[in-house]
């Protein structure tokens, strides 16, 4: 029996605050409220189905209600649901690390548990600022400086949203915020440096370099969405790019955080981002696809030395001072494990590239539609940016709200994607099958040209 839209309606919008949205928008609308999933569909309470377009939020990674990963929960459940790790360890939890340092890049040896991609770059940051605090040498306890990326999105939290873009949020609480530096976004269709691609030699690098010779004393560590700026509007960086900011560095002794949060767990092809560059971050944070989107969990991962930097008597004070109530829940730690087996047993990533080449092939003709400007794709994470005009790139005004007028075109087909801005994301689930790829793109070019080009629906 399907439940009492009007009634829940009305209750979601007496009582729920919605993130990131403006409350009065969004109580000016009806809201579609989801009751249940079906691999890579989402059903709402009168019995519509939509397909994922956005793998809710970036993290389902084998589909909605998977019966191994469903099983992994109930048996976990049916032990126990919640333990701690202050002063105890879980089954679940030992397991998934050891999981973790075997599948995550070489030189990666220890994994500390949190909640969510903020809280695993908020931890990132904490043990790079930390690490340098403990050194023996009194010069380096000056790094305490982080360089991060304009249009970066590593979280919501105050220290992330410190290395963040200069975006809204940045504005908003900048009083909050610690100070670093930022260098330009390898944002190649509106390059920062107003170069163009193919002339350019990556000239955004040697803005890092500039910093990071000049200031390398006082820097603690760089951090970077390896190849692709997710929430900035799926920026992606040029071949090469991220390999050089590894090298650089190395050699300006700065530790480099990979936040593959967005971009982990086969989103852009392999199983984590860093693996295309051949590139071993000193730290690196996962959350989102871990536990394949079932349960909230994240994961920080550091190298030997790193971790070494902390050990000491607890007269020292080099303890981590850092933990939630929820670090290592062991249910979420044995989906994630369940969720690894699967990436591994249906040979995922196989599957992911295949359907990236299927992507890229039939992204082609969107070129065609008269306000797409740039189409950006790595793996079966895609970015379309829409302009007023092509050939100046004229932006449309945050007034027109396109992007949000033609996922709403895109909804009332079956499918559900989100904007960022201008830009339209597609984020399929990856174990999405060829034929509902095909009916994603298909919905998403009509939407775009029936709002862009003003035909009627
Ligand atoms: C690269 C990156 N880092 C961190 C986060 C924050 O993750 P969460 O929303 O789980 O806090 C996100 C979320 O989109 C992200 O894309």
């Amino acid at each position: 029996m399907s439940l009492d839209y009007a009634q829940l309606a009305e209750w979601d919008k007496e009582y729920v605050w919605h993130p990131f949205t403006q409350m009065q928008m969004w109580n000016a609308a009806d809201p579609l409220i989801i009751e249940r999933g079906e691999g890579s569909y989402l059903i709402d309470v009168q019995g519509n189905r939509y397909l994922d377009g956005i793998s809710s939020l970036w993290v389902t990674v084998h589909g909605h209600t998977h019966p191994i990963l469903t099983q992994a929960i109930k048996e976990q459940v049916d032990k126990i649901a919640h333990t701690t790790l202050l002063g105890l360890a879980n089954v679940p939890s030992i397991q998934l690390a050891k999981k973790l340092v075997e599948i995550t890049p070489p030189g990666l040896t220890k994994v500390f548990y949190s909640d969510a991609g903020a809280t695993a770059v908020e931890i990132a940051l904490k043990i790079a600022y930390q690490c340098w605090q403990q050194h023996p040498d009194p010069q380096k306890r000056q790094k305490k400086k982080f360089i991060s990326l304009e249009e970066a999105y590593h979280g919501d939290t105050v220290g992330t949203i410190s290395v963040g873009g200069k975006g809204s949020a940045y504005a908003t609480y900048r009083d909050l915020l610690f100070e670093g530096y930022r260098v330009p976004a390898p944002y190649c269709y509106r390059c920062p440096l107003g170069r163009e691609r193919e002339q350019c030699n990556l000239a955004c690098l040697q803005v890092v370099e500039d910093i990071m010779a000049k200031h390398h004393q006082e820097i603690a560590g760089l951090i970077i969405e390896p190849l692709v700026q997710g929430a900035a509007g799926m920026i992606t960086a040029p071949d090469g790019y991220l390999g050089k900011i590894r090298g650089l560095c190395t050699k300006y002794n700065i530790l480099m955080i990979a936040d593959e949060v967005a971009v982990g767990f086969g989103r852009t092809g392999t199983l984590f981002a860093c693996e295309q560059e051949g590139v071993s971050p000193d730290i690196m944070c996962v959350a989102k696809g871990l536990t394949g989107g079932y349960l909230p969990l994240a994961a920080t991962l550091t190298t030997e030395a790193i971790f070494n930097a902390f050990l000491g008597e607890l007269r020292e004070g080099k303890t981590f001072f850092h933990g939630h109530t929820f670090t290592g829940n062991p249910v979420g730690c044995a989906v994630a494990l369940a969720n690894i087996e699967v990436i591994e047993q249906t040979r995922l990533i196989r599957h992911i590239q295949a359907s990236a080449r299927l992507l890229s092939s039939e992204l082609k003709r969107f070129k065609a539609l008269r306000h797409v400007g740039d189409i950006r794709q790595r793996g079966l994470m895609v970015g379309l940016e829409l302009v007023r005009v092509k050939q100046t790139k004229e932006p449309y005004t945050l007034e027109e709200n396109i992007g949000h007028q033609v996922i709403l075109a895109a909804r009332r087909q079956g499918l559900i994607i989100r904007p960022l801005g201008n830009v339209l994301v597609l984020m399929p689930i990856l174990a999405m099958s060829g034929e509902q790829l095909q009916q994603v793109l298909a919905i998403t070019y009509q939407a775009i040209k029936n709002v862009t080009e003003k035909e009627s629906l």
